[in-house]
């Protein structure tokens, strides 16, 4: 996702912008580029991919002197990750970077191409600078400009623009989208989040929305839509990992909120109120295909296995999941005609690679749902569907598995549609549901503080059964794994129909039973199962919408119109549980004892 770094001063630009760039390189980016203004000459620089084919392409040049710089990561989204489309943009003599969506873009777009304008890239953002342009010729002014340019724009934007005619002078706006700017004595920086910042400069101001100005001469004005603004610096800390933290405990923390946003980011420019649509797939790809398989390990195998309901149940396609360890060594039979899927947070994974490496001499078409680009399983699969998680930080994967499973629900939806084994309705239902998905995810403060306290009732016992059916069976699977992995506690995940089948002979008041009780699916089963373990005297928290008298502790749950708005929203409350748990136990939530992030070795 977009940063944003600038700075005017004497220092070398070139390492500052760099420097900068390389701190926002985790929220993930597919190209790069700077613009620096001294002596009154333009000098820019874009690369598409990483931040070293940026660097490479600037290794002989320096910054010396005053001047003004910017620079930008980009991740695409109006127009492919290409150079032209890669920011700083170039009007005539103007520089411009943008986070954000300018909503209104092409008919400024068109008014200005009426008058002549050629526009290069395909991006919103080329708008800004020629709307920049476009004013100065009638005013002579470039702040009047820039302000005009600005009240034209709809939509969110974090903006810098640098242009010959003002070369002391940066101009800034923000609306909707964050920026940030960081003083040290006459230096002034400017960033998308403080971590470019950090070390750099000693105070900061965060701009708020409908705020604009310039900086020039070691000073900033400011202004609001009341004009002229004071404004007050804040101290800036020291310390990037906790400035990374965006005041979270921890990284983990962190990732489970974001999860509403970035699973807007997972649907963008995927799914509108008719249809789904892969720009990384073709029907020729998926013709002919007659059954999936899908090969994962951990937190992505049960990601994987509950859309083998989705795969079976919406597109009618036989769908097997499988252990990749497991897979690697039982000398499976493929069938031509399968579609291979390897589901991987980081795209390392050894077992899922060779796996996927097993099924490509086998002949078979392969496909990847990863968050991160570029990396082994990505390259080796014939189509990568990209999560867009962002970074994960946090050993125990949250946001990971939360977009996977929606890129997989969207992907049977999608199959269920050129198979036509789904109504429009059904279809419709699907959409409806998935746009509201982000709301499910927000994470209330009232429900965080209600686990915290219940969590200190779970600090001991012989061990947890998750429990749940159909979907909410790959969920109490995951719930268990959070759990067990940041808490050290035992836990189990179980479908709750086999629980008779055995360990229910465990059931005691000391057994802890997380039981999921969705509205939407099956919710008499396992209301039923529950009940089992109630008489016999199991501790039981329930997670549902209903009110269940037999449970010791109650979270009750607000969307129960979908099976899979129930399965997000559960999916917090058992990871916010895990984290509570883990804390009151003193553990190292992000970097719990002997697990890695990324597991390369078999
Ligand atoms: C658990 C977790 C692991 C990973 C597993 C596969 O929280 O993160 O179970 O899911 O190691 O890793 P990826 O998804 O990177 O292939």
């Amino acid at each position: 996702m977009c940063g944003i770094v600038g700075y005017i001063g004497p220092k070398e630009k070139k390492e500052i912008l760099l420097d900068g760039l390389k701190e926002l390189e985790y929220r993930g980016y597919d190209s790069a580029g700077i613009a620096i203004i001294e002596d009154k000459k333009l000098n820019h620089f874009k690369a598409v991919g990483k931040l070293e084919n940026l660097a490479n392409k600037t290794k002989d040049y320096h910054s010396s002197g005053f001047g003004v710089a910017i620079g930008h990561t980009r991740w695409a989204t109006h127009g492919k990750p290409t150079e032209l489309n890669a920011h700083p943009h170039l009007g005539k003599y103007s520089f411009v970077v943008h986070n954000g969506i300018i909503e209104n873009y092409q008919s400024l777009k068109d008014k200005l191409q009426k008058n002549g304008v050629t526009f290069l890239s395909q991006t919103d953002t080329e708008t800004i600078v020629h709307l920049f342009e476009y004013q100065c010729k009638q005013d002579q002014n470039a702040f009047e400009s820039f302000k005009k340019t600005i009240s034209e724009l709809e939509g969110a934007y974090a903006t810098l623009l640098i242009t010959e005619v003002a070369p002391d002078t940066i101009f800034f706006a923000k609306n909707g989208s964050p920026m940030l700017i960081g003083f040290d004595g006459d230096d002034i920086y400017f960033a998308s989040s403080d971590t470019p910042i950090i070390g750099k400069a000693k105070e900061v101001y965060y701009l708020e929305d409908g705020e604009y100005g310039y900086a020039k001469e070691g000073e900033v004005k400011l202004f609001d839509a009341n004009g002229e603004k004071k404004f007050q610096k804040q101290s800036l800390s020291t310390d990037k990992a906790s400035a990374q933290k965006d005041g979270y405990r921890f990284f983990m923390e962190k990732e489970i909120y974001e999860q509403s946003r970035v699973m807007s980011e997972t649907m963008m420019g995927r799914i509108n109120s008719n249809n789904i649509y892969f720009e990384e797939l073709d029907s020729e790809f998926l013709n002919g295909i007659e059954a999936i398989k899908i090969c994962a390990c951990g937190t992505s195998y049960h990601s994987a296995l509950a859309s083998s309901y989705l795969f079976e149940r919406l597109a009618r396609i036989p769908c097997a999941v499988e252990i990749a360890s497991e897979f690697r060594y039982k000398e499976p039979l493929l069938k031509q005609n399968t579609l291979f899927i390897t589901i991987s947070q980081s795209g390392e994974t050894a077992d899922t690679l060779e796996a996927l490496k097993m099924a490509k001499r086998a002949g078979l078409k392969s496909l990847t749902v990863c968050n991160v680009d570029n990396s082994s399983i990505v390259r080796e699969s014939d189509r990568a569907i990209l999560t867009r998680a962002g970074i994960e930080k946090g050993v125990a994967s949250t946001k990971a598995f939360a977009t996977q499973t929606m890129v997989l629900w969207m992907l049977s939806v999608y199959m269920a549609s050129l198979k036509g084994t789904i109504s429009q309705d059904v279809l419709k239902g699907e959409i409806d549901a998935m746009i509201h998905t982000p709301k499910a995810l927000i994470v209330n403060e009232g429900l965080h503080e209600k686990i915290h306290r219940l969590s200190k009732r779970y600090l001991h016992g012989h061990g947890f059964f998750f429990i749940g059916r159909d979907l909410f069976y790959p969920l109490a699977l995951e719930g268990a794994l959070k759990l067990k992995e940041i808490s050290y506690l035992h836990a189990e995940g179980y479908p709750a129909g086999e629980m008779k089948h055995g360990p229910i002979a465990l059931a005691d008041s000391e057994l802890f039973t997380i039981a999921l009780m969705p509205r939407s699916l099956h919710y008499e089963k396992i209301k039923s199962n529950v009940e089992e373990l109630s008489a016999r005297d199991a501790t039981i928290l329930a997670i549902s919408p209903m009110p269940f008298d037999l449970a010791d502790d109650f979270i009750q749950t607000k969307y129960d119109s979908h099976p899979m708005l129930e399965f997000f929203e559960m999916m917090v409350i058992t990871q916010i549980l895990a984290l509570e748990i883990s804390i009151r136990l003193g553990n190292d939530v992000d970097m719990p004892r002997n697990l890695a992030k990324s597991v390369t070795v078999e």
